[in-house]
């Protein structure tokens, strides 16, 4: 008898620790790495893969994510790829902190056999002129297992320009006949920076209106830059200054900021233009302190991030380009929200 409740409770435990195996959860390592935490639109961006991962999860499915800051220094992401190599990542994350160092981040995780997602700064090829080609990144196009999520810069730029063609004076305050304009750039190595310098000007020029570039400067996309050089730039030009172009919103800022120290109300004597549509500056448009941003959609973009990274982690084939659309925020989007 003794011995028989001995097999029959041992085979209820053996029983007990099969079923406890089976409902054990898969977990796959995922590596993220972004170019610099010290960015307001990466940190809302890196947050919101932090928490979509999350409820994605089930009792059978759990996602260990690794998040690592580049610290705006290619040597350093480049050590956490390796890392991320070594602790056979399952799939990675990259915003690259200099999308020239794209193919060799590319092949060393291609090669280890590693699924990656490219987001936010998108690698360029260009011709002999400087002229970004279009047709997609090599790297990226033959393999399979990359691809970028992105949004593409081209559109916040021309988005920036139409919004001030849209106004009643098309920019021309003065009313000599040009727009005269000063623009706050990103970081140059970043498309984003470059397109949008130039689409933003292009919509202008394209509806067929004069304009004159008073000062381009390099912010960064820094709000403390921002504030630096366009304190600087109304020095020097004070009312000439029509239209204050700025490639990010944190810039734009730092913009509003020198603006109002030197007297001008935006609305009135001058227009500022940002973009990412953070809350600050969706607020500061619907008060009429910013002409209008552009929304730069962190929540598509990550979501798309984490569920193409999903798709691969189960074997499933994958687009090369995803793309989020922009849109644009000027008082009248705001008011009708
Ligand atoms: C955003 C900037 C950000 C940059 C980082 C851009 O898309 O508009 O605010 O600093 O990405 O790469």
């Amino acid at each position: 008898m003794k011995k028989t409740l001995a097999i029959l409770l041992a085979a209820i435990l053996m029983l007990g620790c099969m079923s406890f195996a089976s409902a054990e959860a898969k977990t796959y390592k995922v590596g993220v790495s972004i170019y610099q935490f010290d960015d307001n639109f990466m940190t809302l961006y890196r947050n919101e893969i932090l928490d979509y991962f999350k409820t994605l999860e089930t009792d059978e499915v759990k996602y260990d994510v690794t998040l690592v800051d580049g610290k705006n220094d290619m040597a350093e992401q480049t050590n956490q790829v390796n890392n991320f190599i070594t602790q056979k990542m399952d799939v990675i994350i990259l915003n690259l902190v200099q999308t020239s160092s794209a193919d060799a981040v590319i092949d060393n995780i291609v090669a280890a056999g590693i699924p990656l997602v490219l987001i936010n700064r998108e690698p360029l090829a260009y011709d002999e002129n400087n002229n970004a080609i279009d047709e997609g990144y090599e790297g990226i196009l033959n393999n399979p297992q990359v691809c970028y999520v992105g949004a593409d810069a081209r559109q916040s730029g021309t988005y920036q320009g139409e919004m001030v063609a849209e106004l009643e004076n098309h920019g021309d305050i003065n009313g000599d006949g040009v727009i005269s304009y000063i623009m706050i750039e990103g970081d140059p190595e970043n498309p984003d920076a470059q397109y949008r310098t130039q689409f933003s000007v292009k919509a202008l020029t394209d509806a067929g209106y004069k304009v004159e570039c008073l000062d381009d400067q390099v912010g960064n996309w820094a709000q403390a830059k921002g504030q630096e050089l366009v304190a600087n730039a109304l020095s020097k030009f004070d009312r000439k200054i029509e239209v204050v172009f700025c490639n990010n919103d944190a810039m734009a800022l730092g913009a509003s900021a020198a603006i109002t120290a030197a007297g001008r109300k935006v609305g009135e004597d001058i227009y500022l233009l940002g973009v990412d549509a953070l809350e600050q500056a969706v607020q500061m448009v619907k008060d009429g302190e910013m002409t209008g941003t552009v929304l730069n959609d962190h929540i598509g973009q990550s979501h798309t991030a984490v569920d193409v990274a999903v798709k691969l982690l189960n074997g499933e084939e994958i687009q090369n380009y995803y793309w989020v659309n922009y849109v644009k925020v000027n008082k009248a989007y705001v008011d009708a929200q």
